[in-house]
């Protein structure tokens, strides 16, 4: 056996460490590739993998005489199976909003007061509940019977896993009691006991296999088992805590529907309570947190949610929380650790972040390596808004440094030990030039404020391959394209092959394929099935939303949200490209900056975008190969569906928040000012230039009440 040399830092190796290590990461990269693809039980977090991909990456490139034939970085990996069936949620999975300490509560409780305008002399009680660290379910029962069971996926679309669903004894396949409706959703959180995953992990270790990290991914991990068998051998749990479509409503309160749930035959947590005061919630917080220790599960925070469903129903969404509940978190956890080195990542946008590779510390339950350093300031000592971080001490390789990490949050260094600082170790010099494709690296100055920004970016553009790269990423991620079997690995590697250099050669891929001599089903790690369900998932996203190409450009600024919000206004892919070249003339700039939520960075930064003949170039041949599907009309029989309505004066049945939102629902674009575009302008009291202009360019104006009888609520 040869020696562990994993807590040497790369450039301490010596050769023969160096040999030896490739080798224990060569195996160990094949492994974690195989539970990960083959066996769906990935055994360590994403960042602890990458990090073992790029530890065995800096050792290739300090030794290359040394690079292994069965090296990981020879291989593209394994292709991502779909392994499960898609299920589209009736309703989406929303994740929550979270606050940090007692401050960030008693805001999330005015805010929604002031959204609904309710006094404080009104009651408004709160439930409170542990947050459970597990992974969200939604089990539909029809006719009182278990019809399917998904996981949350991205809120939208989750994955069916109802047979290994039914094998967790707290999920009845049936509903007990009578008047159940026809259709119900449940909804609530699958974990594993700390019990069963000690025992779990003692089987493992006698089985001589690798123990689990932590009850959370393994929960996870056998729940997504595509043989029920195993899941069956996992003992999983099950709170009940929300619900999803439901063709009738059994309770009017948060705090009914959870026991009519628990009358239905699921467990739900004991210590969900109401209160009307905020005090009384963080007193049961504090409890909670005292408590924590003892519970049988882990959690991370108490969630509380309006308990009143009518006042839930008017508060509603924003994006994709409710506005009606917040995550109260628990403290980050701290751990000591040492800084190993500083490596320089370049983003999508060119922007150089360095990243702290650690000596792997558990915090907070997971094994943490790295950690974002943000940008050249922060490793100085200086926060973004000029404050100083760490009393001002600087961060420097060998380094003994304090992290901490809050449940989802990204970990942070805190503090440097000076006295453990070892001798004559230098301060970090930053690098001026991008260390990837070697052009000038800037810190640009805010034309308008004159400050310099904190972060420095390459100049490069793409013809630097880190940010090209980064970019194609982006657009095949999640939230983009979303392209089945090609993720950020083969991406990584039909770049480097130069298979593909931007967006639009993915599109023809397929097509040169057929006419190469280097095919595809031919490169490590793929085959003919494979290489075709590529090409077909490919063909699959040709139609596409319209919204997801726009957010997949990677335009600065431009959000999943914004995309959205772009394609409302704009409709189709021909009205918003003509927009976007117009952008030069006054009215239509205008016009973009009248979209709700669109303000001048935005705007400028799709000008900008819209404007460089390489964008166009790659939107241009981009277009010539897909036709994104245009915005669907929501809520397409209101009255008010696809109008373009604008709220002035004061309002005195609702709040501005409620009305815009209330619109929203019924499918209105909700605009801040009138242009010949403007359907309709409600107008309160005391309006003003607004109502005025509506009424000279002879746009339909009416009051409050005129509002309600027009979408048919007196
Ligand atoms: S309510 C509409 N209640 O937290 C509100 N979520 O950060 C939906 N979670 O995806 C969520 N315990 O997986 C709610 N008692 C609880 C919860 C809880 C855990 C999870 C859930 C959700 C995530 C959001």
């Amino acid at each position: 056996m040869s020696e562990d040399h994993s807590s040497i830092a790369v450039e301490k190796l010596n050769a023969e460490e160096a040999a030896q290590e490739l080798e224990r990461l060569a195996k160990e990269i094949a492994r974690h590739d195989e539970a990960y693809h083959a066996n769906d039980a990935p055994e360590i977090s994403d960042a602890a993998y990458d990090a073992l991909r790029r530890r065995n990456l800096g050792i290739e490139q300090r030794f290359p005489d040394l690079i292994r034939e069965d090296s990981p970085s020879k291989r593209v990996g394994y292709v991502a199976l779909d392994k499960f069936e898609k299920v589209t949620h009736a309703i989406p999975m929303l994740s929550l909003e979270n606050a940090f300490n007692d401050e960030d509560v008693y805001d999330f409780a005015k805010r929604m007061r002031k959204f609904l305008n309710l006094p404080e002399s009104e009651k408004m009680p709160l439930t409170a509940e542990p947050k459970i660290d597990g992974l969200s379910l939604s089990l539909r029962y029809e006719q009182g019977k278990l019809v399917t069971a998904a996981t949350r996926g991205d809120g939208a679309t989750g994955e069916n896993v109802t047979e290994n669903a039914k094998t967790i004894s707290d999920i009845p396949t049936v509903l007990a009691g009578d008047d159940i409706p026809d259709v119900v959703e449940i909804r609530g959180e699958v974990y594993m006991s700390h019990a069963a995953f000690q025992d779990l992990n003692r089987r493992m270790e006698l089985e001589g296999k690798p123990t689990y990290v932590n009850p959370r991914n393994t929960a996870a991990g056998s729940l997504r088992q595509l043989d029920s068998a195993i899941t069956a051998t996992r003992p999983l749990n099950f709170f009940a805590y929300a619900w999803g479509e439901m063709s009738a409503m059994p309770a009017i309160t948060q705090m009914g529907m959870v026991e009519w749930m628990k009358a239905c035959g699921f467990r739900i947590n004991p210590l969900m309570q109401s209160f009307e005061k905020i005090e009384e919630l963080l007193k049961h917080y504090r409890k909670i947190e005292k408590d924590r220790p003892e519970l049988e599960y882990d959690i991370d925070g108490v969630v509380y949610k309006v308990d009143d469903l009518g006042l839930q129903a008017r508060l509603g969404l924003k994006s994709r929380v409710p506005r009606w509940a917040i995550a109260h978190k628990f403290p980050a956890e701290k751990a000591w650790t040492i800084l190993r080195d500083i490596e320089i990542q370049v983003g999508r946008t060119g922007a150089l972040t360095p990243v702290a590779r650690l000596e792997p510390v558990t915090v907070g339950g997971v094994v943490v390596t790295n950690a974002t350093l943000h940008n050249e300031d922060y490793v100085k000592g200086v926060g973004s808004k000029g404050e100083i971080l760490r009393d001002g001490k600087d961060l420097r390789i060998g380094d003994h440094v304090m992290l901490q990490r809050a449940g989802d949050v990204i970990p942070q260094i805190l503090d440097v030990d000076l006295e453990k600082r070892p001798k004559g170790v230098e301060p970090f010099e930053f690098p001026t030039s991008c260390p990837k494709c070697g052009s000038h690296a800037v810190r640009d100055v805010n034309e308008k404020t004159g400050k310099t920004d904190s972060v420095k970016r390459c100049t490069g553009g793409l013809i630097c391959p880190a940010q090209a790269v980064e970019q194609l990423k982006h657009f095949v991620s999640r939230g983009a394209l979303d392209i089945d079997g090609l993720g950020d690995k083969q991406v990584e590697a039909f770049y480097e092959a130069g298979r593909i250099a931007d967006a639009a050669d993915i599109f023809t891929l397929r097509e040169r394929d057929a006419r190469s001599l280097k095919k595809l089903k031919d490169m490590e790690g793929w085959g003919a099935t494979s290489a075709a369900k590529l090409f077909d998932a490919i063909d699959a996203v040709r139609e596409a939303d319209l919204y997801r190409y726009i957010f997949g450009l990677g335009i600065r600024h431009v959000g999943e949200q914004t995309a959205k919000d772009l394609v409302k206004t704009y409709g189709d892919v021909e009205t918003f490209q003509t927009a976007m070249l117009n952008l030069s003339d006054r009215q239509v700039y205008d016009d973009l900056l009248s979209v709700d939520g669109i303000g001048t960075t935005v705007a400028e930064a799709l000008k900008e975008f819209f404007s460089e003949p390489r964008n166009l170039d790659v939107w241009n041949r981009l277009l010539a190969q897909v036709n994104p599907k245009p915005a669907e009309e929501v809520a397409t029989d209101s009255p008010v569906a696809g109008k373009t309505v604008v709220f002035t004066g004061s309002l005195e049945q609702m709040t501005r928040d409620e009305a815009k939102a209330m619109a929203e629902r019924l499918g209105a674009k909700v605009s801040g000012s009138v242009s010949k575009k403007t359907d309709l302008v409600v107008a309160g009291p005391g309006a003003g230039s607004k109502l005025k202009k509506a009424e000279e360019l002879g746009v339909e104006t009416t009051d409050e009440d005129g509002w309600f009888v027009l979408i048919g609520r007196e």
